[in-house]
């Protein structure tokens, strides 16, 4: 599927203020992409859809996870973290979409992991730092973005983990091995063994 399609399908799909985020996250993923090697046309795809889970109310979404057996019981729990692998079966399943990268990075958008593919890792932080994105500190992470990284990485899982805590949402493992390995992986390059 090329990227006009999508781009048709989003535009019928999705509701105003999702489409626009969506662009916003495409622009965001286009320019790390270009900046880190990826590529450009793939990121486009994974951030124009990464949020495709939501076009389905959240019932609908908690209902294909459960019938598919898709998510695992703490992801039932948090209907704010289903979407990103709810949404990457869609993917899968409605549009035909079948490249690894994508599908990985839509999946695991909402919580990281400590085992992302540079892709996965751009569309987490496109998501986060999006134009449209009017989140504390999130300007100067848009310019971080393009010199560090891990660094800029941190910021956001850690901003994300706080904002979790701050409203008693569950918070997913994954979340916190992500964080840790990020913490890890700059403290070697600070003391120059990695
Ligand atoms: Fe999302
Ligand atoms: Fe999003």
């Amino acid at each position: 599927m090329d990227i006009n399609a999508i781009q048709e399908i989003i535009r019928e799909k999705y509701p105003e203020k999702l489409l626009s985020h969506s662009l916003g996250v495409e622009y965001m993923a286009r320019r790390l992409a270009a900046a880190y090697g990826v590529d450009e046309e793939k990121a486009a795809v994974a951030a124009l859809l990464h949020d495709y889970g939501k076009i389905y109310s959240r019932q609908d979404q908690l209902q294909i996870a459960i019938d598919h057996q898709i998510a695992e019981e703490i992801l039932l729990q948090e209907p704010v973290l289903l979407h990103g692998p709810v949404g990457s079966w869609l993917l899968q399943h409605e549009l035909g979409i079948d490249d690894q990268e994508i599908l990985d990075a839509v999946r695991l958008h909402t919580t990281g992991s400590d085992c992302m593919a540079l892709m996965s890792a751009i569309i987490y932080l496109a998501d986060y730092i999006e134009p449209g994105r009017k989140t504390k500190g999130v300007p100067k992470l848009r310019e971080l973005a393009f010199q560090d990284l891990q660094q800029t990485l941190l910021e956001a899982v850690d901003s994300t983990i706080r904002y979790t805590l701050e409203k008693q949402g569950i918070l997913h493992p994954d979340s916190v091995l992500f964080r840790n390995k990020l913490l890890s992986l700059l403290k070697k390059k600070e003391s120059g063994v990695a």
